[in-house]
C-alpha cells in the first residue's frame, strides 16, 4: 500500500469550517494514484495463465514476471525522496501517471518474456513512487480536519483498484471478443509500418493478456490529465522558500483565512525539524528500534501471504477443483471484493477500538483461514468433479483470510509505520519501511508457485498459517497501542529510551 505520512502538527486546533469541494476534488484525483496502484497489482493474477500459455514459460518464468513490477516498486520508493523533492509532490506523481502509461504499453506491446519482465520493472518504479509520494501529498494538502478521511480513501482507493483489475481481467479471458479489435487495430497499425506484418500483429493483438496489461494506460493518462489541474503541495513550497506561493494554495483549500495562516504557521514550525535520516539512524539507538519496528512490521505485512492470492488467486482456485477460466475469474472476483468491504471494518474501528485489539482478531482470523486452507488440501479434494464441497470450503477459507487481512494488516500496518518515526527521522524512515514492503512483497511474489510445485498447496498454506500465529507474539512483545496518542509524546517516548511496546500508551 502507501506511505502514510501524517500531519506533522498534531496539537493544532480543528478546524470546524465548511469544507470545499476543491478539497475533495483534490483529494480524490490524487487518491486516482491509489487506484493505478491497485490496478497494476491485482492485474497479473488474471493474466499469468494466458502469458504462460503464450510464451509457452515454465513457474519459474512466471514468477519473475510477477515479481519484477515488485523489485521496481522498490527501486521506485528508493528514488521517490529524491524525486519529491527536486521535482515537487505533484510534479513526482505527474511523472509517476506518465511512466504507469507508457510501462502499461511496453508490457502489452512485449514480444517476449525477457521484454515484459524490463517493462514490468519499469512500471513498478511508478508503482513505488505512487506509493511513496501520493500519501504524502494527500496528507500535505488537506487541511487537518480531513486528513484522516483523504488518507484512508487512498488506501481503499488501492483495493478498488485491485478488484476492478480483477473484474477487467474477468471481462477479456471469458467475454470480450478481441478478434474484431485484434483485425481492426492490427490493419491500421500495419498501414503506418507500410503494410507489413499485419498477420503476426493480428496474433498479438487477439491476446487477451495484452489487452489486460494495456488497459490501464486509460487511467493513467486521466490521472495525469486530472494532476494537471491541482495545486503543488504548500508544504513543498514552503521547503522551497516560496512562502507567499504556499499561502496562495492554502487560500484556496483552506475554509477561512486564519486557517489557512495558522497552516502555513505550522508548516513553518514543523520545517525548522531538520530531516536527519541516515545520520540519525547512526547516532541514535533510540531510532534505530524505531526502523526495527517499522521494517518489522512491513515484513509481517506481507510474510501474511496477502499477496500470493492476489498475484495467484486464479491459479490456486484452479488447484482447489475449479476447472473452469470464468469460475476461478469470479472468484477471484469474489475475493476482491471482500477485500474492499473489509477495509470498512478497520477504518470504523481503528480509532475506536485502537490497532492492536484489531490486529490480535485480524492476525487470528487470517491464521484460521489459511490453516484450513491447508488443512483442506491435505484432506484432499473428494474425488474430482462431482463433489465440490471441499472445493467451497477452500473458497470460503480464501475469504476468512482475505476478511482478516483487509481489518486489520492491510491499513493498520501502514498507519503505524506512520506513527513511529520521530519527525527528524520520519522521510527516512518511511522509505525503509516502504522499501522493505516492496522487498518482502516481492520475495513473496517469486517464491510461491516455487513453494506449490515443491511443498505442495497443503504445507504452503499452513506455513503461512502458522506465519500469522506466529506474529502474534511479535504484537504482544514490541507493538505498542498508538491509539489517541499525539505523535510528540510517541516521539518523546521513543526516545526517552521507552520499551518499543509502551511508547503509545
Ligand atoms: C499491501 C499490498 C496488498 C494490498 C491488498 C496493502 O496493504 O501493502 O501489498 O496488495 O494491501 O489490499
Amino acid at each position: 500500500m502507501s506511505a502514510v505520512i501524517p500531519p506533522s502538527g498534531p496539537s493544532a486546533p480543528q478546524s470546524h469550517g465548511k469544507i470545499k469541494a476543491i478539497v475533495y476534488f483534490v483529494g480524490f484525483t490524487a487518491a486516482l494514484a491509489g487506484l493505478l496502484f491497485g490496478l497494476d497489482v491485482g492485474v497479473i493474477s488474471g493474466a499469468n495463465e494466458f502469458i504462460q500459455k503464450d510464451f509457452q514459460i515454465d513457474d519459474t518464468r512466471v514468477e519473475h514476471i510477477v515479481s519484477a513490477l515488485l523489485w521496481g516498486a522498490v527501486f521506485g520508493v528508493l528514488l521517490s525522496g529524491f524525486f519529491s523533492l527536486r521535482f515537487g509532490r505533484r510534479g513526482t506523481i505527474l511523472i509517476s501517471a506518465l511512466v504507469f502509461a507508457v510501462g502499461s504499453i511496453f508490457c502489452a506491446m512485449a514480444p517476449s518474456p525477457g521484454f515484459l519482465i524490463g517493462a514490468r520493472f519499469f512500471l513498478g518504479i511508478a508503482v513505488g513512487m505512487a506509493s511513496f509520494v501520493a500519501p504524502l501529498y494527500l496528507s500535505e494538502i488537506a487541511p487537518q480536519s480531513v486528513r484522516g478521511a483523504l488518507i484512508s480513501m487512498y488506501q481503499l482507493m488501492i483495493t478498488i483498484g485491485i478488484v476492478v483489475a480483477f473484474l477487467s481481467d474477468t471481462f477479456f479471458a471469458s467475454y470480450a471478443d478481441l478478434q474484431p479489435l485484434a483485425t481492426k487495430l492490427s490493419e491500421s497499425v500495419s498501414t503506418l509500418a507500410g503494410g507489413r506484418g499485419q498477420m503476426v500483429m493480428e496474433g498479438y493483438f487477439a491476446m487477451p493478456w495484452r489487452w489486460m496489461l494495456g488497459i490501464i494506460a486509460v487511467p493513467a493518462v486521466l490521472m495525469f490529465l486530472g494532476m494537471l489541474l491541482l495545486p503543488e503541495s504548500p508544504r513543498w513550497l514552503v521547503l522551497k522558500k516560496r512562502g507567499p506561493k504556499a499561502l496562495e494554495v492554502l487560500r484556496r483549500l483552506a475554509s477561512t483565512e486564519q486557517e489557512a495562516e495558522r497552516e502555513l504557521a505550522e508548516i513553518e514550525a514543523s520545517l525548522q525539524v531538520e530531516q536527519k535520516g541516515f545520520a540519525l539512524f547512526k547516532q541514535n539507538r533510540n531510532f534505530r528500534r524505531a526502523i526495527f519496528l517499522g521494517v518489522g512490521l512491513q515484513v509481517i505485512q506481507q510474510f501474511t501471504g496477502i499477496n500470493v492470492i492476489m498475484y495467484y488467486a486464479p491459479r490456486i482456485l484452479q488447484e482447489a477443483g475449479f476447472d473452469t477460466t470464468a469460475e476461478q475469474m469470479w472468484g477471484t472476483v469474489l475475493v476482491g471484493t471482500i477485500n474492499v468491504l473489509a477495509t470498512f471494518i478497520a477504518i470504523a474501528f481503528v480509532d475506536r477500538l485502537g490497532r492492536k485489539p484489531i490486529m490480535y482478531a485480524g492476525f487470528t482470523v487470517m491464521g484460521a483461514g489459511m490453516l484450513s486452507l491447508g488443512a483442506i488440501f491435505h484432506l484432499g479434494l473428494g474425488g474430482g468433479g462431482q463433489d465440490m464441497t471441499m472445493s467451497y470450503l477452500a473458497i470460503a477459507s480464501l475469504v476468512v483470510f482475505i476478511i482478516g487481512f483487509a481489518m486489520s494488516a492491510g491499513p493498520i500496518i501502514w498507519i503505524l509505520c506512520a506513527e513511529i518515526f520521530p519527525l527528524a527521522g520520519r522521510d527516512f524512515g518511511i522509505t525503509c519501511s516502504t522499501a522493505t514492503n516492496w522487498t518482502a512483497n516481492a520475495i513473496v511474489g517469486m517464491t510461491f508457485l516455487t513453494m506449490l510445485n515443491t511443498l505442495g498447496p497443503g504445507n504452503t498454506f499452513l506455513l503461512y498459517g502458522a506465519l500469522n500465529a506466529i506474529f502474534i507474539v511479535f504484537f504482544l512483545a514490541f507493538v505498542p497501542e498508538t491509539k489517541g496518542i499525539s505523535l510528540e509524546s510517541i516521539e518523546k517516548k521513543l526516545l526517552s529510551g521507552a520499551p518499543l511496546k509502551q511508547i503509545g500508551r
